[in-house]
């Protein structure tokens, strides 16, 4: 079984990145084979500095490779070391409607809060269907709000099999872990980086107080009883804490005597202990860049022998000859 996930490099990653999505890409290494990809060419559909596109790629790499990707066991590359993906692309593009992307969440909602659409933007459900379909990919873990790229990566896949040869190219399925479909930002809505209500995985321990300490609850105080249902300090800590420890907190919050910015501290501690064995790696991944070059190349050249193979079959199945 060959997974399949990929993720932009669009900036600094919060625990809504990591339990969404990294963590259980990180997982699939034991389920089959794993592919995961820097989504660069993506990037440039938002990204237009030169700078921040090129140390985030880097920052990207050097994160997934410290929680855990092993480059020797998966696939691991840069989404544009490997050209292929930009031919299918083209292939698929003059067999997907309009209306299908039209119909895109993601494009209807940037451009709904009147973000201007870019023809990248619009076209962006095909390359990811390209980067899917190129890998013979079976199951692609992703956020829930990728889920319905998947299915059009689905949709083209299998108009194409009907208008060329079936089993031309496997139909993908998305898997998404229900329990943290969505996990909460600091102001309860989803955490998003474009809503500034993240925590983020790896960045100073005082910004990361801050975020959590910026956590929106009621205004109840310390001698009030407090319901942990939908609170947001609680919503964040069943990410962290197991059932004996959620109890635990459960009956802090109905006994008077403490406040949220207590709730808050615990909390900040178990997200400083959750990341801090892999801190070390990343510095020294930081420290190291060669290394990390020399890990995505190696990634690159066992990606594109897969999708070269497959472009050859492609191509002659359309009549590129
Ligand atoms: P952001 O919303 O911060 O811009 P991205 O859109 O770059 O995040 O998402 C990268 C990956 O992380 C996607 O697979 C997405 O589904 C997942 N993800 C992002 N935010 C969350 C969240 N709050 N809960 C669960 N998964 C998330
Ligand atoms: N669009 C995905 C995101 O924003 C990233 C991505 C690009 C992707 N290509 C993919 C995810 C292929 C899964 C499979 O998160």
């Amino acid at each position: 079984m060959r997974i399949l996930s990929g993720i932009q490099p669009s900036g600094i990653i919060h625990i809504g990145n990591y339990f969404g999505m990294i963590k259980k890409m990180i997982e699939s290494q034991n389920d089959g084979e794993l592919f995961a990809f820097i989504a660069s060419y993506h990037a440039l559909t938002s990204v237009k500095d030169k700078e921040f596109l090129e140390t985030n790629t880097f920052e990207a790499a050097v994160n997934f490779l410290a929680l855990g990707m092993d480059p020797e066991k998966s696939t691991f590359w840069v989404q544009h070391h490997v050209k292929e993906v930009l031919e299918l692309y083209w292939i698929l593009s003059n067999n997907t409607s309009m209306g299908l992307l039209e119909r895109a969440h993601s494009y209807k909602d940037k451009t709904s809060k009147g973000i201007s659409a870019n023809h990248g933007l619009f076209s962006y459900p095909v390359l990811m269907a390209a980067d899917i379909l190129v890998f013979d990919s079976n199951i692609v873990p992703v956020g829930k709000d990728q889920i319905q790229h998947v299915e059009m990566a689905r949709d083209i896949a299998n108009s194409i099999n009907h208008a060329y040869k079936e089993e031309l190219f496997v139909l993908p399925q998305a898997k998404v872990d229900e329990v943290v479909a969505t996990v909460p930002g600091t102001d309860g809505a989803k955490m998003s980086k474009s809503y500034g209500n993240t925590i983020d995985m790896f960045n100073t321990k005082k910004k990361i107080k801050k975020q959590v300490m910026g956590i929106v609850t009621d205004s109840k105080g310390l001698d009030d009883v407090k319901q942990w249902e939908d609170n947001n300090i609680y919503k964040i800590s069943e990410l962290f804490m197991n059932e004996g420890e959620l109890k635990d907190l459960q009956k802090r919050f109905e006994t008077p005597g403490e406040g949220y910015g207590h709730f808050k501290i615990t909390l900040l501690e178990k997200i400083n202990n959750y990341f801090e064995p892999y801190e070390e790696k990343r510095a020294h991944l930081l420290e190291n860049p060669k290394e990390v070059h020399e890990i995505l190349a190696f990634g690159a050249s066992k990606a594109s022998k897969i999708a070269s193979e497959k472009m050859r079959i492609i191509r002659d199945a359309v009549g590129l000859i």
